[in-house]
């Protein structure tokens, strides 16, 4: 088929796509297809999960148009969910693979997931049949692991029966189907010309953006780990520097806005830690492919370390202020605002927040948590307000940037309140008198806090 009649066979809905795993990222993959046609199929072992999507019950309010797109998809008929992984490979021409990838013990890629739906997709497996890898993996797993199992289960060849290509899902929760449609273009890479190709194709039918067509799978899976590992190593600069900035009284984000407007300068921001099933994984995507050829990624390792230590470098700052404030910690309430691992979304999964609560838990009065965004977390309390949190904690900790807080103007709270800001999000003038606010990287030995 000529990349024409590719897009004219989605958007008259002659393509039917399985996607599986329908998660944070494979729900709104389905619904970026079926608004461009497609018939979508969307496969996952969740029981529940599938009855849900089958009613219309889409768990992911914080992703504007999904709902909305799968009830649509439903009741046109083009839309359905199943665990059945075989049939759906029989019943689709293009399958998408989004399911976890997670680490093992020894910190390298626990496979089982994919080695799954690979081999249930090979089972279904026909001539001129599509397969897209979309969730992020190590370096060479399309060309090797995933490209063996769909040959010996399907006993077909790739190139000649049926495509095989690498594309990485580049979302950013929250914002997931303008991200998949707009916002950035999709990179593909196949295993072959033609795989490259026909999914080139088929993916000018979603991303306005266009499509960035790499020579091999290889290239567009480290493009996605990189992405990744980008953003922990500058995080964790960030985070360096902001400790330097504590001890040596210089207010690191004046600093970082000078330095910023110099071109060249991108310098991130630090904060109580980095979380979600990305960051801090992908890193070790890289470190443990590295090993294989006796590489030892060392800055790419220091970087990650750096930020696995920022809640206790968060509590070092919260223990340097009771010291100064005279106060014991076993007599003082610590109110976290923020359980998600990042502002506006309500994925608490790694999350440094509840890294941190798990790291005081014990050594003060009590912890109490407050996040807009999530309602409860097992074994931790949480209350139902913002008001509520003031009202019962001594020291607050922000442990999350969601933009609710970035606004928050509490001057008219009676009492002054004891402030330590894990992302530096607060707008210290809009505390009540007397307040006490320590940010990271602002917290200097000259002016060891900000008092309004
Ligand atoms: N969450 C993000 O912001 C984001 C962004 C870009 C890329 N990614 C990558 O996308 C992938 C998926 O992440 P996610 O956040 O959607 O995960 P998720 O945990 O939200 O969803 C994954 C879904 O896959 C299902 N599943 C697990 N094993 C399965 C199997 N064998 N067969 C069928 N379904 C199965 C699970 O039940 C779950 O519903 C990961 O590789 C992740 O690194 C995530």
């Amino acid at each position: 088929m000529s990349s024409e009649e590719i897009q004219k066979s989605v958007s008259s809905g002659l393509i039917t796509i399985a996607v599986y795993g329908m998660g944070r990222v494979g729900i709104p993959i389905a619904v970026a297809w079926l608004r461009a046609g497609a018939r979508v199929i969307g496969v996952d072992i969740n029981e529940s999960l599938v009855s849900n999507l089958n009613n219309g019950v889409v768990n992911l309010k914080d992703e504007p148009g999904i709902e909305e797109g799968i009830r649509k998809g439903l009741k046109e008929g083009k839309f359905k969910a199943t665990t059945d992984g075989i049939q759906a490979s029989k019943s689709s021409d293009v399958k998408i693979i989004v399911v976890p990838t997670v680490l093992n013990n020894q910190r390298r890629l626990d496979t089982r997931n994919l080695e799954d739906v690979t081999r249930k997709i090979g089972k279904g497996l026909k001539k001129g049949d599509v397969v897209i890898v979309e969730c992020t993996v190590p370096p060479l797993t399309t060309e090797f692991l995933i490209k063996r199992i769909l040959e010996e289960e399907g006993n077909l060849k790739v190139e000649e029966d049926f495509a095989l290509a690498y594309s990485p899902e580049r979302i950013y929760e929250g914002r997931a189907l303008r991200d998949i449609e707009e916002n950035y273009p999709k990179v593909v890479g196949g295993v072959g010309p033609k795989s490259t190709d026909v999914v080139a194709a088929l993916y000018e039918c979603v991303a306005k953006k266009g499509v960035i067509k790499l020579k091999r799978a290889r290239e567009a899976e480290a493009s996605k780990v990189f992405e990744g590992v980008y953003r922990d190593v500058n995080i964790a600069l960030a985070n360096e520097l902001a400790k330097f900035c504590d001890s040596a009284g210089i207010d690191f984000i004046e600093a970082r806005s000078a330095a910023n407007s110099q071109p060249f300068c991108h310098l991130h921001l630090p904060g109580i830690g980095v979380g979600g099933l990305c960051i801090p994984i992908y890193p070790y995507f890289l470190t443990s492919v590295a090993e294989n050829f006796g590489l030892d990624m060392r800055i790419v390792k220091q970087a990650r370390s750096t930020n696995d230590d920022m809640p206790k470098y968060v509590l070092h700052l919260l223990n340097k202020l009771l010291d100064r404030l005279g106060l014991e910690a076993g007599k003082v309430k610590i109110g976290v605002l923020g359980l998600s691992f990042r502002g506006d979304v309500s994925d608490i999964r790694l999350s440094p927040a509840i890294e941190f609560i798990k790291l005081i838990h014990g050594s003060f009065a009590g912890v109490k948590a407050y996040d807009p965004f999530v309602e409860r977390v097992e074994g931790i309390d949480t209350c139902k307000t913002l008001d509520e949190l003031l009202a019962w904690a001594d020291i607050l900790v922000v442990a999350t940037d969601h933009s609710s807080f970035k606004k928050l103007d509490l001057r008219h709270v009676d009492n002054r309140l004891i402030i330590v800001d894990g992302r530096n999000v607060l707008d210290p003038s809009l505390l009540p008198k007397g307040s006490i606010y320590l940010g990271i990287g602002r917290a200097s030995s000259e002016a060891p806090f900000y008092k309004s």
